[in-house]
């Protein structure tokens, strides 16, 4: 119960990675706040019906009104913030193809929503982290980012940016008490990809293979990774990237 008396934000909790991180935080006691664009009051009824401390947002993370408000509801229902977990992004909806059918459009909605959307979300929080002088935000990168894989094009630059994003802000951040570090998970069963036939059936399978320990990755495997940076253990270690795939890329 490392995160008693804690207040956490977990954009994209709804479902998948996000919920299954917003629940460890909440049984390590934080008090949680689902920001989302979808499902995000329905998450935040299962996680106080479990017996924890949660409310919800609904957000859209590349909207800096929504950001705003998503911070103003956590300061309201809470009276604080301590950790943003920057998990909402696009992914489990893409269609893989190469990276001459991409249009500009398609670039721009996934940087706007796993680039800038991070940023704002940042933005939201740090005038509380500031004033505190203390926060913890984690950034969900992936990695895709150091393996180039194939497809996605537009998706893997934005996992990239999230690595940079997050020593620049650990450097900007810490004269200021605020850590900034990053988790990037390797290929995840979460809801979303399990809805995504291309995802679940040949990449899953590629992906077992391709890791030194064989089986599915699932979105519990990265709690343990999330509650440490957001813990009192991680205290002294920011800017940093740690890779939680089952071995698939040796970080
Ligand atoms: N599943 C994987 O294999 C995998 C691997 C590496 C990294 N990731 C990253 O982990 C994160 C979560 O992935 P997942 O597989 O759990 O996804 P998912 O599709 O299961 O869930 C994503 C959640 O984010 C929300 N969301 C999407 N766009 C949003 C927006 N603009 N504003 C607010 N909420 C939004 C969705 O509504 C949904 O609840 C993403 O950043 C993804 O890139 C996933």
């Amino acid at each position: 119960m490392d995160l008693i008396g804690k207040v956490a934000i977990v954009t994209g909790g709804a479902m998948g990675i996000g919920f299954a991180a917003s629940e460890a935080l909440a049984a390590q006691g934080a008090a949680i706040v689902i920001a989302d664009s979808k499902n995000a009051a329905a998450a935040a009824e299962r996680l106080r019906g479990k017996g924890y401390q949660a409310t919800h947002a609904d957000t859209d993370v590349s909207s800096e009104d929504d950001t705003r408000r998503m911070a103003e509801t956590a300061l309201q229902a809470y009276g604080g913030i301590d950790i943003l977990l920057n998990n909402a992004g696009i992914y489990s909806t893409l269609t893989l193809k190469p990276f001459e059918e991409l249009s500009v459009a398609e670039w721009r909605r996934i940087l706007e929503v796993n680039v800038i959307g991070q940023f704002l979300c940042c933005k939201s929080v740090v005038p509380q982290f500031k004033a505190q002088r203390s926060g913890r935000i984690i950034n969900i990168s992936s990695g895709v980012a150091f393996k180039g894989n194939p497809g996605m094009l537009h998706y893997v630059a934005t996992k990239g940016a999230v690595v940079s994003m997050t020593r620049t802000l650990a450097t900007e951040l810490g004269e200021h008490g605020v850590t900034v570090n990053s988790v990037a998970p390797g290929f995840t069963l979460s809801d979303g990809v399990q809805h995504n036939p291309e995802l679940a059936g040949t990449v899953a399978e590629f992906s077992v293979r391709n890791r030194a320990l064989k089986r599915d990755m699932m979105p519990n495997d990265l709690a343990g990774a999330v509650c440490f940076f957001a813990g009192p253990h991680a205290a002294f270690i920011t800017g940093q990237t740690l890779v939680v795939d089952g071995g698939a890329y040796y970080h």
